[in-house]
């Protein structure tokens, strides 16, 4: 058996632009390839991210998600990434799996950066996460990832605002520069197009990373 160490995926975007869609199709695919991977997501399966879905889900604090602190909540994505990465990520991509992340440090640097108001800071609490081999941006417009999201369902969680997206948007335009600056790759893909063409784009990039 190969002990060779799996590559690290990651899928971002704004909410409803796909990345759960796109990381659950990427999965499969690079599995009938006959490669082993493991599928995961932000927040994690371990206990700070259940502790953030509850907050995101406004039990905790009075509802909403509106009346826990956002600092707070920024620590809490940052331990559960630290936790997430060393738990489950790292053990995988030791054994040769390869990992896909929907969600990973991109999101805290676009939603924490503006619901904290301090990037800097933001960026310095997730400075210990390791970066991905790769990070796939699905390019959406807000309108359209809005649409989706109201197709899907009426409610709205914490993040789902249509004017919140719009200035998510711009905040990952920023957040994509500052991967680049340090280093890191990133692919951008159009997200808006049907979901089979979508995946394909987002093969071939993961692929060649
Ligand atoms: N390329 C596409 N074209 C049209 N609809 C799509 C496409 N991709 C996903 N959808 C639909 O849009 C909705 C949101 O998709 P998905 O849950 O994958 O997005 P997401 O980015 O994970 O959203 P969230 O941030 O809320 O988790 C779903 O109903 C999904 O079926
Ligand atoms: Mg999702």
């Amino acid at each position: 058996m190969s002990r060779r160490r799996g590559r690290f995926l990651v899928l971002e975007g704004l909410d409803g632009a796909g990345t759960t869609t796109q990381s659950r199709l990427l999965a499969e695919r690079l599995r009938r390839e006959g490669r082993r991977v493991h599928l995961t997501a932000e927040p994690s399966g371990g206990p700070v991210g259940a502790l953030i879905r509850q907050v995101l889900r406004g039990r905790v604090a009075g509802g909403g998600g509106e009346g826990f602190d956002p600092s707070a909540l920024a620590l809490l994505f940052a331990a559960d990434r630290l936790d997430h990465h060393a738990a489950e990520i790292a053990p995988r991509l030791a054994e040769g799996a390869d990992v896909i992340s929907d969600r990973y440090t991109l999101s805290s640097l676009a939603y924490q950066s503006l619901t904290t108001g301090d990037p800097a800071w933001v960026e310095r609490l997730n400075a210990r996460a390791p970066a991905p081999d790769l990070t796939l941006f699905l390019r959406v417009r807000p309108a359209v990832a809005g649409r989706r999201r109201f197709a899907e369902s009426g409610s709205r969680e914490l993040y789902e605002v249509p004017a919140f997206q719009r200035r998510v948007a711009r905040a990952y335009q920023r957040s994509l520069a500052l991967l680049r600056r340090r280093g890191e790759r990133v692919a951008l893909v159009d997200g808006e197009g049907p979901v089979e063409a979508v995946a394909e784009a987002v093969h071939a990039a993961a692929i060649g990373a």
